[in-house]
């Protein structure tokens, strides 16, 4: 079994080493114009020329959640293509969201400012029952997510494409239902795929929906946000605060004004790092089902989207 090894931004050298081993009856190689067909491919966005040459591939597995670089490409109809499921992803992006919402809801953003002028002034409680917490898309991250939130008892709701049933999350589903769920929010979180349906989701329109004051969370996609709507709402007053990972253009242009925003908190697509280890393992179990014909966790839907 051959496996060919095309992800941009990533050493090849590190996770050669790691399929090998766990793979020991595979020949892993780092793929480079020209190289033999593999039967099996370990891939994040590669380029159209990768998917034009290597036209005898069975599978290929993204070493991320999101395959919105992927679906991109022009792909052959019958290729079969596989996600990472969690993979130690969904721990840190509760850990993300969480650290965003409760920074909101206890003010520690206004306690640093006032630290910062030397200032010592206690903040009147927020009642946690008016910070309700939206989260879009109740997938693997989402539904981690929204179970984390609830362990801090904030009141959660959940909106997905298709009806989901969570133990304490009120589950919304389908354009008809998400002006509903988005007036109930306090707090909105962005945990939707990049697909046709999704993107642009967050703007004008959607985000004047939510309850004053709101505050927007995106660790999803920068292709979600209309980056003009969130700056209008926020200086309007409507929004009072945003925390974006993600961005149309990563990095992040220099000159763009989300840098120097007051009202936004911006980290570098860092909310859930995919580790090396974790998805090795889960992308080697994967082939060898897949080998022995066994159903794969995973496996997109290309017409979906995701
Ligand atoms: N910032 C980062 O570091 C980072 C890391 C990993 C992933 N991500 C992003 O997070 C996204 C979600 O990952 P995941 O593993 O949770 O995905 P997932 O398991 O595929 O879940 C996607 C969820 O979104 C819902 N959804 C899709 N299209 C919808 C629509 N048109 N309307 C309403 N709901 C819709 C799905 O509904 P159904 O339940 O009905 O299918 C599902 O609940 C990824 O696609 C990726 O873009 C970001």
């Amino acid at each position: 079994m051959n496996i060919t090894f095309c992800c941009t931004d990533m050493k090849a050298e590190p996770w050669l080493v790691g399929l090998r081993a766990a793979l020991p009856q595979a020949k892993v190689s780092e793929w480079h114009p020209g190289a033999p067909q593999a039967d099996h491919a370990v891939v994040w966005a590669p380029p159209q020329r990768f998917v034009d040459e290597q036209r005898g591939l069975k599978a290929m597995f993204n070493t991320g959640a999101g395959v919105d670089a992927l679906l991109k490409l022009r792909l052959p109809p019958s290729i079969q293509i596989v996600r990472l499921d969690d993979a130690g992803m969904a721990v840190q992006m509760a850990e993300y969201v969480c650290h965003a919402v409760i920074r909101y809801f206890r003010e520690f953003d206004v306690y640093d400012a006032d630290v910062a002028q030397g200032q010592w002034a206690l903040r009147k409680p927020r009642v946690r029952k008016e910070f309700p917490v939206g989260v879009m898309g109740l997938g693997v991250l989402g539904e981690r997510v929204s179970r984390a939130l609830r362990q801090f008892e904030f009141p959660v709701r959940g909106w997905s494409r298709s009806p989901r049933s969570l133990e304490g999350v009120a589950c919304y589903a389908g354009p008809s239902a998400f002006r509903t769920f988005l007036s109930s929010s306090r707090v909105l979180v962005n945990l939707l795929p990049l697909t046709l349906d999704t993107s642009n989701i967050l703007n004008h329109d959607t985000l004047s929906l939510l309850r004053p004051g709101a505050y927007v969370i995106n660790v999803a996609r920068g292709a979600h946000l209309v980056d003009d709507d969130l700056l209008a709402l926020l200086d309007s007053g409507h929004l009072a605060g945003a925390t974006l990972d993600v961005f149309r253009t990563e990095p992040l242009p220099a000159a763009h004004p989300f840098w120097a925003h007051p009202k936004i908190t911006i980290t570098p697509h860092t909310s859930a790092r995919t580790l090396r280890e974790e998805s090795i393992a889960q992308i080697a179990g994967k082939i060898l089902a897949f080998e022995r014909g066994e159903p794969v966790g995973g496996l997109v839907d290309v017409a979906r989207g995701y």
